[in-house]
């Protein structure tokens, strides 16, 4: 396979994000649908913006073999679960944020009754698009909503939120172990879930492959977590579009205030390497997943 050149990525990335966003639209019930507020509320948080980072990961893992299936109503339920996460992550009750995709949050430009009905509605609707989008290819079907929701549950992202929010506020010891815990599954959580995605809809998916995805995903995600705790020291508000150091306000144990930002950027790349040679071992058709993995390594937002 031809190596894929960065102008070449970009163009993809750009192409492949325009779809989403319109597939979100197309999906998405309209504003207007009774009871208007609620719609109003999830349309702004998704079409906010946002990076689009875990649809794109659905989309390469789906381009690593051969497939029938159109990855795009994958791509809005991991966005819609993505979203509502961030929405009840930033109420006040949790991390108290006001800035998320360079907007208000979903609870300062509604309310928070709004905000948290907005979240579980489309928590909800992710199962719903799933089912009914790919009903005709019933192994699909079943395997991506196992994923997505096992990704989204108490064990698994909402554990990763339940200990963090605890260890912030219990005043109780942080260790390496329970970091290690919380980031595995707040965030990495969905990530290994849009790679396993992208391989259930592919016309050859088996448990090798899958479990080689896990480990993939889990690599990606980590590292995932790591750059974002970094950009919360080291970035802004405008650059990020959301409210940055906001973990040394909270007294937030992340990679950076245990081993400091050197080495935390240390560790990204390690789990960034680990992933791209998982990623050459799956499929010799690996471009475009490969480049989104350094991507990601060296996002700035
Ligand atoms: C933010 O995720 C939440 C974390 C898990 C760190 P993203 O950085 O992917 O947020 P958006 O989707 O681009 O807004
Ligand atoms: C959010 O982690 C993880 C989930 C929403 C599951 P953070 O609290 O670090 O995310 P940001 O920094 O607010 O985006
Ligand atoms: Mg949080
Ligand atoms: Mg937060
Ligand atoms: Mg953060």
């Amino acid at each position: 396979m031809a190596r894929m050149t960065t102008q070449e990525f970009k163009e993809k990335l750009a192409a492949k994000r325009k779809q989403v966003d319109a597939a979100i639209d197309k999906f998405l019930p309209p504003a207007d649908t009774r009871p208007s507020i609620v719609h109003q509320a999830m349309r702004y948080s998704l079409e906010a913006g946002g990076k689009r980072l875990r649809p794109m990961l659905i989309i390469a893992a789906s381009e690593l073999f051969p497939s029938k299936l159109d990855p795009m109503a994958a791509c809005v339920a991991m966005e819609c679960v993505h979203t509502y996460s961030l929405i009840h992550d930033d109420l006040p009750c949790m991390d108290n944020s006001d800035l998320r995709r360079g907007k208000p949050t979903c609870h300062k430009q509604f309310d928070e009754a709004v905000a948290l009905l907005a979240g579980d509605a489309l928590l909800t609707y992710s199962s719903w698009l799933l089912a009914k989008e790919y009903k005709n290819a019933p192994a699909a079907a079943i395997g991506l909503v196992e994923d997505l929701a096992y990704a989204a549950g108490s064990e698994k992202m909402i554990g990763g939120q339940v200990e963090d929010v605890i260890g912030e506020r219990s005043g109780e010891k942080m260790t390496p172990e329970k970091l290690s815990f919380i980031q595995e599954n707040k965030t990495a959580a969905l990530i290994t879930a849009s790679i396993t995605m992208g391989l259930r809809l592919t016309d050859s998916c088996d448990e090798r492959k899958l479990e080689i995805g896990r480990r993939m995903g889990k690599n990606i995600g980590l590292a995932f977590q790591v750059i974002d705790d970094i950009l919360d020291v080291v970035s802004d508000d405008a650059t990020m579009g959301k409210t940055t150091g906001q973990d040394a306000v909270n007294e937030k144990m992340t990679w950076v205030s245990l081993y400091g930002l050197d080495r935390a950027r240390e560790f990204a790349a390690e789990l960034t390497e680990a992933a791209v040679s998982d990623c050459e071992n799956l499929s010799e058709n690996c471009e475009f997943l490969k480049a989104l993995i350094s991507y990601m390594q060296n996002r700035i937002n």
